[in-house]
């Protein structure tokens, strides 16, 4: 009642979110607060931020094929894809999609996100088991926290945990992970976790995010790569918001997967059809990943000349196995403050720290670029080892 307030707003015992305020200190204190940055379009600081893998983002081609589809379409989509919201666009890229990666059927959701919720809440209902690796992405653990069967977490990158996870469970079951882990950028052992699976008559759900666009021939994907592509028992989620340089997500799969999604998933149901400008876009960047195949080897290389570059600067890096490449930082503080500096000395980073990080190292993380120079990488290497904390370079490595 308007009454019991007081003319600030709050009764005179406090208000409502009060303990949101214990909780800023908290973060204050852990050196964990996160702010937001508004990028200018014309920002001058060399990006190895972003998820733009292969620099497709702002690429004419992309850029027209956005524009075209707002033209020709509108705004936005106007509705669910069940009512007003799927267009010839959605089913043209569905199509492409699903051709290209070699899969049976692709369903394009709002983003990589809803794509996840989708697949695991749709796939693992009452009475399955879902075995979810420690590492994966907070979309798949939101996902396993929606579905209505039991998740069990098992240790990092492991098969032989997921297989005794399995073998005493004799109902339906699936095992999910992220393909390239986001954080340390390293990959599932996909082909073996899928043995694993098999064993048990248990399905597969890989989240390939990292993955499509740099990894497997022509950015094909992680599970291509690893011969999982068109398996009845394999289901991927991919985001268009990385290497397509886009907006939205999709999941691939087998035609009746696609089909229970369709009447099964709720954030595929109740949810407004991607923008048509953001399917016109991945639409223009599957045609130059179909026309321009290199572009994923090239991001790969990136990686491997920065990560190889750093080391020999004395800096700890998980060697790549896809486009990400993280480096460590000695504490979250120092982790924002070398982000900051090399943004100073004009060079995007990103900046991982708790609750982000499962083990809590914190790290810059940084994008290998399909479009980056040799000069720009040089750059890149010089501005990250000169800003670096000193708890950051091993002792007499500099
Ligand atoms: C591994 C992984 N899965 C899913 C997503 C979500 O994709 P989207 O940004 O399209 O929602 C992301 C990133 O943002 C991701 O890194």
């Amino acid at each position: 009642m308007a009454a019991a307030h007081s003319s600030a707003g709050g009764s005179p015992e406090g208000s409502a979110f009060d303990w949101i305020d214990g909780q800023r200190r908290d973060r204050e204190a852990a050196g964990l607060v996160r702010t937001l940055r508004p990028r200018p379009a014309d920002s001058p600081l060399l990006d190895l931020a972003s998820n733009d893998y292969l620099g497709l983002a702002r690429h004419p081609d992309v850029v027209e094929g956005a524009a075209r589809a707002a033209r020709r379409w509108g705004g936005g989509a106007t509705g669910s894809r069940l009512v007003t919201g799927t267009t010839e666009l959605h089913t043209r890229l569905e199509r492409e999609l699903a051709e290209y990666c070699g899969y049976e059927a692709a369903l394009v959701l709002s983003s990589g996100y809803a794509a996840n919720l989708a697949a695991v809440t749709a796939l693992a209902p009452h009475g399955t088991l879902i075995v979810s690796d420690a590492g994966n992405h907070a979309s798949l653990i939101d996902g396993c926290r929606l579905a209505r069967g039991t998740t069990q977490v098992v240790p990092h990158a492991d098969p032989e945990a997921v297989r005794k996870a399995l073998a005493p469970y004799d109902g339906p079951a699936v095992v999910v992970s992220d393909s390239v882990f986001s954080v340390d950028g390293d990959q599932a052992p996909l082909a073996e976790l899928a043995g694993a699976a098999r064993e048990s008559g248990a399905g597969l759900i890989v989240d390939d995010a990292h993955g499509l666009g740099v990894l497997g021939p022509g950015g094909r994907g992680a599970p291509h790569a690893a011969g999982l592509a068109g398996a009845p028992d394999t289901v991927v989620t991919v985001t268009l918001s990385k290497a397509f340089g886009s907006q939205g997500g999709a999941v691939l799969g087998p035609a009746r997967v696609v089909d229970h999604l369709v009447n099964a998933a709720r954030t595929f149901i109740f949810d407004t059809g991607l923008a048509p400008a953001a399917a016109g876009a991945a639409l223009a960047a599957l045609g130059l990943l179909r026309a321009e195949p290199e572009r994923a080897q090239q991001a790969r290389q990136v990686a491997l000349s920065l990560h190889r570059l750093l080391t020999g600067e004395g800096l700890t890096a998980v060697s790549p196995e896809a486009a990400v490449v993280s480096v460590q930082a000695p504490s979250p503080d120092a982790a924002v403050r070398w982000a900051a500096d090399c943004r100073a000395a004009g060079l995007s980073v990103g900046c991982f720290r708790p609750p982000s990080v499962p083990d809590g190292i914190s790290r810059l993380r940084l994008t290998a670029r399909a479009d980056l120079t040799g000069a720009q990488i040089a750059r890149a290497v010089e501005v990250i080892s000169r800003t670096a904390p000193a708890g950051a370079v091993t002792a007499g490595s500099r």
